[in-house]
């Protein structure tokens, strides 16, 4: 009888649960869109407020009642970062969240290869998927103005195209791990000194056709599911709560239909964070204003005095709607998306990727003979060598360390010495050189070391030794490389201007390896042979670096932006201070369009090292270029095609670029731009014709007054070479 009954009452029950119905919410056949209405109808007014602010340092409300989970973030954009205390930027002290570091994004960008990118955001993607992160905060694509900027080593340099067909495949390949891309720092967070709130000055033009089209590229090509907003104002208003910025361009112009997330601190006012286009407010510290408090995120600016004026009638209804839906949504896609795949974590092929990304961003800059008859410098021939001596404080550094919150914790970092002994064994000797002070956010420590003795026995040990390797550069100290403070010079510090034309006076085989994520000055550059920018390469640095030093990969990386000889030979620099580093309230971006080699080309100043320059151990030769017709219509299109040849003796890889200008023009237009590149592999004696296909979308300019991109008919002149200023083939055609 007893049994009987509890069947019955089982049966009763698995009717019951298979007669109640999948709240739609959380059927995940259903569009997204249904299951966001779904969810916001069964949500209170509080529960909606919460979603859009900070819980933690790194996390975001869900809607535990209806088991909605929260949104768990992490730096970003080169690796994943460590994890961080609940309520404290301390270390959260766990052993499990050593990552592997991927080169830094200048790196990505000189390899101009769209296939890295996606190499770049797979293996990234699996990473923070494995430690159960719903947005990884990256990529940055904001556009390197200055050689000064802090922070350009975590953007994709100069120029828009080049950065825009970089980050698209980044953020798609990322995606598909559903982890959310955090695109940032929208927008013109373009130098750190004083970021939190210098206000961006600048044209409609400057805006559109430079700072913006990244961007655009990452909502609409790449599918971003969120972007942060930066620290900076722009036009008067603070960017992450910016009518211009998030409203008119982002959400309506582009159609962006994901979330809006503060930098760390960056709102500054709830009615302007109601109104203007911001979803999630993330903060640095508590209380998302000032300084700690205990547990006080229910003070955020888009928390309690949100509620209260939503209560109060003060702020429509439609705008918490609004914001919740964009939080669901990206909840939906990323940590409530079932069939997201596990990820995986410090894996072979992580480290792999690690090392191809950074040998094909690796730039040979310099390359020649010590003496006439004399092959170059490099690959280093190690026959000819048996005493090689490494100098540099970043041969040893650990340079995943400092920079701000890109920092990273990582399982292993080669350095560059570790690579080159792995592969020289003991004919590698090594000094120090010159020395710097450790990493510390802010601040400038110095080093605790008798730096004129390292100095004097560097240049001992140069004399007695066949080849010298120097690895300096810049660091992640504050005023390097580093976020929340910009250099201060342009030339090299740490007193390797005084020491590297010595090194090269006493023992003239020099091979100076520059790490860095922006361009330097060269006084010393006639003097020093070999010259290569190995940028920061994360975890397989030294076996990246030595891949290339000793030949077994043939450098194909090419500069995402122009080395300036001096500093006032930036556009941003030719102006007074209010166009760089501004007065401290405004900056004026008075080179207007002309960024980088937009800048060089059309003032016709030379770079030491243009945009787009890159040299490798072969060479290659271009013939001409062939135009499929001298003339374009409105809505058709063009070929060009130039074949090009590898005339040299070892495989390599040739980044083949197109810049088009316009003749005459009714608005001054820069003498050139970048339209399309290819990167190409070709055996010794091997050509390849390489096509590209032109439209007037290609021609256009912004047309501030009219507020459209406009083509004007009339002549233009194409530019095909192996950089920005190394043309090898010329054609014009005309726009009917
Ligand atoms: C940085 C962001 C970063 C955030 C969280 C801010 O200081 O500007 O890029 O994602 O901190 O660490």
């Amino acid at each position: 009888m007893k049994k009987l009954f509890i069947l019955s009452f089982s049966l009763f029950a698995a009717v019951a649960v298979a007669q109640t119905p999948v709240p739609l919410y959380l059927d995940e056949s259903q569009p997204i869109e249904v299951r966001v209405q779904d969810a916001l109808s069964r949500m209170t007014l509080e529960e909606k407020v919460k979603l859009c602010t900070a819980q933690s340092k790194f996390s975001s409300h869900g809607v535990p009642r209806l088991g909605i989970p929260e949104i768990w973030m992490s730096d970003g954009p080169h690796g994943v970062r460590e994890e961080i205390q609940w309520d404290s930027w301390s270390n959260a002290g766990f052993t499990n969240d050593s990552c592997t570091a991927f080169p830094a994004l200048t790196c990505l960008a000189a390899t101009w290869n769209p296939e890295m990118s996606a190499l770049y955001g797979k293996n990234i993607g699996e990473e923070a998927r494995y430690r159960r992160k719903d947005i990884l905060l990256g990529p940055g694509c904001n556009i390197y103005r200055t050689p000064l900027n802090g922070r350009n080593f975590e953007y994709l340099g100069e120029d828009p195209y080049l950065a825009s067909v970089m980050v698209v495949p980044y953020i798609q390949e990322l995606q598909k791990n559903g982890v959310a891309a955090c695109v940032k720092h929208y927008a013109l967070n373009n130098q750190e000194k004083w970021r939190g709130h210098i206000d961006v000055q600048l044209s409609d033009r400057a805006l559109y056709e430079i700072y913006l089209p990244a961007f655009k590229a990452a909502v609409q090509e790449g599918g971003a599911w969120s972007i942060m907003g930066a620290y900076n104002k722009v036009r008067g208003e603070h960017a992450c709560h910016n009518d211009l910025l998030l409203n008119r361009i982002l959400k309506e112009e582009w159609g962006f239909d994901g979330c809006v997330v503060t930098d760390w601190g960056g709102a500054h006012d709830t009615r302007e964070a109601v109104f203007n286009g911001l979803d999630i407010e993330m903060g640095s510290y508590t209380n998302g204003l000032t300084s700690g408090r205990n547990f006080a995120y229910s003070d955020y600016f888009l928390a309690r005095p949100y509620l209260q004026g939503l209560q109060s009638g003060e702020y429509p209804l439609s705008t918490v709607e609004d914001k919740a839906a964009r939080v669901l949504r990206l909840i939906f896609r990323t940590a409530m998306n079932r069939n997201r795949p596990w990820g995986s974590f410090t894996s072979e092929a992580h480290y792999e990727a690690a090392r191809q990304i950074g040998t094909e961003g690796i730039v040979l800059l310099k390359n020649e003979p010590v003496k006439r008859q004399q092959p170059a410098l490099l690959p280093i021939d190690p026959s000819r060598y048996e005493k090689i001596l490494v100098v540099g404080d970043n041969a040893t550094r650990r340079l995943t360390e400092g920079g701000g919150s890109s920092e990273l914790k990582v399982k292993h970092e080669i350095s560059p010495l570790q690579g080159l002994v792995e592969l020289y064994g003991d004919k590698i000797t090594y000094t120090q050189g010159y020395a710097a002070g450790r990493p510390r956010y802010g601040k400038v420590e110095q080093p605790r070391v008798d730096t004129d003795s390292l100095y004097r026995k560097a240049l001992e040990l140069a004399a007695d030794a066949d080849l010298v390797i120097f690895v300096g550069g810049l660091n992640k100290n504050h005023e390097q490389d580093c976020e929340a403070g910009d250099r201060v010079q342009y030339s090299l510090p740490f007193g390797q201007d005084r020491l590297i034309p010595e090194l090269a006076a006493i023992n003239p085989n020099l091979v100076l390896v520059l790490v860095s994520g922006n361009a330097v000055e060269m006084k010393w550059v006639d003097e020093v042979p070999a010259i290569v920018q190995a940028w920061y390469l994360g975890s397989e640095a030294g076996h990246a670096l030595a891949d290339v030093l000793g030949g077994a990969v043939n450098p194909s990386g090419k500069l995402p932006m122009s080395f300036p000889v001096k500093l006032t030979d930036n556009g941003a620099h030719a102006f007074d201070a209010l166009c760089y580093p501004g007065d401290s309230i405004r900056v004026e971006y008075k080179e207007d369009i002309l960024v980088g080699y937009r800048w060089h080309d059309t003032k016709k100043i030379p770079a030491l090292f243009p945009f787009g320059h890159g040299l490798s151990y072969t060479t290659f030769s271009y013939g001409k270029a062939t135009l499929s017709s001298s003339s374009l219509t409105a809505d058709g299109s063009i070929t060009v095609t130039v074949p090009v040849r590898n005339s040299g003796d070892r495989p390599g890889k040739e980044v083949v670029q197109l810049y088009i200008g316009d003749n005459k023009s009714s608005l001054p237009r820069p003498k050139k731009e970048l339209k399309a590149f290819d990167k190409i592999a070709l055996n010794p004696g091997e050509e390849k014709t390489v096509t590209f296909t032109i439209t007037p979308d290609d021609l256009k300019y912004f047309d501030d007054a009219r507020h459209e991109w406009v083509a004007e008919p009339g002549k233009f002149t194409l530019y095909i070479g192996a950089s920005s200023a190394d043309i090898r083939a010329q054609a014009s055609f005309t726009l009917k």
